[in-house]
């Protein structure tokens, strides 16, 4: 898992970002390819998976519980593969059979909170023996019975601790396994979360009848359209998905596009910054996805969509970026859900543009990876930008950041959102950047290519 040695960023003042680069690929995407494939009947080819920690703890726990995965290397060796090769990683479904969690009991999901959620939802009538589902001190804050609760009433035999938090102990449902049945519900989520709504479906796949969940508002689909690619799509009429029991998947081929939310620093520093120019190819654009866009667009970003297509049923294009300053604006609550990764970015590109930008309906934020408007506004607070603080959300009056230094509060994407800031004069330090390998692997590399300037300093190396 992620290294335990401390590691700082240090950042430097740069000029106009420049570039042609592509980002890993999509962690949401990767996860979900991992676990259809793995209960799917045959083969699935996946294509530019991501494998940052977040995504490797998926394939750990399918592996330890006997899902064959074959990983060729990816590690470019010199004369061989080039950075546009395409790598590939093979995964033998085991179709209806049940899945066997580890002697030990435990399946350790690192930081990853799409790992969980999922799993549990995906695991809750498939395993022949008890199991626990553990994370770090990140995710073991993160709250839970907003899946186990729609679970259990399913029937499944699931609990989370006292307080609502992992460790999630998960025990097999009565029966055969390989006949193993949950009850179908017809449920009502009262938070907009794809990962409440992907571990009902995924359950669901495993209940007599039909399975339905109504979200309160829409949130990234691409459980749905992945459920279709692997022969299983569920019904879908406005906010309401629902999908049959007992449809076996069949092995297919996946194409992960790169990484929306990842390109999003890069667009969102590069955005902001006039004389920049930055192309990055082959990002999905799932409109569920792609709050960050028309956000930044309100606030005047230069944003071109180029090669529209699809990839393994979900929209990816080339976006080039123009930099010019950017404008503060009001966001409007209805695209918080379709952004709701990228909210750090987005409000490091507020701390540069003029005037105020201001966001409210965003109390999600409070419960990621770090409670992200408490960890943001203090290190606004820290270079001395104006940010007004409340439950859901934060107002911020931009200026110039100068150096000093901030907490990442343990939180990759803080780290990242940072790590791409426009600095007026002096250093920038970042304290805590370990996790950027979560979702980003390579980041600093990367970011290093449009002309970034972050120094690595302590971890293992
Ligand atoms: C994710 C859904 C979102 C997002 C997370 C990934 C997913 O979480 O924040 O990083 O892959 O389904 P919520 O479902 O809690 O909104």
């Amino acid at each position: 898992m992620t290294t335990t040695a401390p590691i700082d960023y240090l950042v430097r003042p740069t000029g106009a970002l420049c570039g042609d680069i592509r980002v890993p690929g999509d962690k949401s995407i990767s996860h979900r390819s991992l676990m259809l494939a793995a209960i799917a009947e045959g083969r699935t080819r996946i294509r530019n998976l991501l494998r940052g920690e977040d995504v490797l703890a998926t394939m750990a726990a399918l592996r330890s519980m006997g899902v064959r995965i074959d990983d060729r290397d990816p590690q470019p060796s010199k004369g061989e593969r080039g950075r546009d090769d395409i790598d590939e990683i093979v995964v033998h479904g085991i179709g209806d059979r049940s899945l066997s969690p580890p002697r030990s009991g435990v399946l350790d999901l690192g930081n990853s909170g799409t790992s969980m959620r999922l799993l549990a939802g995906l695991l809750c009538a498939r395993i022949d023996r008890p199991c626990s589902l553990t994370g770090d001190p990140s995710l073991s804050r993160r709250p839970m019975r907003r899946i186990t609760d729609p679970l259990s009433s399913m029937g499944a035999k699931i609990e989370p601790s006292p307080s609502g938090t992992p460790p999630i102990r998960l025990e097999p449902i009565a029966g055969d396994p390989f006949q193993a049945r949950l009850r179908a519900i017809d449920f009502s989520g009262d938070v907009v979360s794809a990962q409440v709504k992907s571990a009902i479906l995924l359950a669901g796949l495993r209940a007599r009848g039909t399975t339905c969940y109504t979200e309160p508002g829409p949130s990234r689909d691409h459980t749905e359209r992945m459920l279709a690619a692997f022969g299983a799509p569920p019904s879908q009429e406005g906010l309401r998905t629902c999908i049959e029991g007992g449809i076996g998947l069949r092995g297919t081929v996946i194409d992960v596009p790169g990484d929306l939310s990842s390109a999003a620093f890069f667009l969102a520093a590069a955005a902001g910054r006039p004389g920049s120019d930055i192309i990055v190819r082959g990002v999905g654009i799932n409109p569920t996805r792609s709050g960050v866009l028309s956000i930044l667009e309100g606030m005047g970003a230069r944003i071109e969509r180029h090669d529209i297509r699809g990839s393994g049923g979900e929209p990816v294009a080339d976006l080039r970026v123009r930099g010019t300053r950017l404008q503060g604006i009001d966001i409007d609550p209805a695209s918080v859900p379709l952004a709701i990764d990228e909210f750090p970015a987005i409000f490091v590109a507020a701390a540069a543009a003029r005037g105020c930008t201001r966001v409210r309906g965003a109390k999600e934020l409070r419960i990621k990876e770090s409670d992200r408007i408490a960890a943001v506004a203090d290190a606004l607070f820290a270079l001395r930008i104006e940010v007004e603080v409340f439950d859901d959300g934060m107002a911020i009056t931009g200026g110039e950041i100068a150096g000093g230094s901030v907490d990442s509060a343990s939180d990759h994407r803080i780290a990242m959102a940072f790590a791409t800031a426009g600095i007026g004069e002096g250093s920038l330090r970042i304290r805590d950047c370990r996790h950027v390998a979560t979702s980003f692997p390579g980041f600093v590399a990367l970011a290093g290519e449009v002309g970034l300037d972050i120094e690595v300093q302590g971890g293992d190396a």
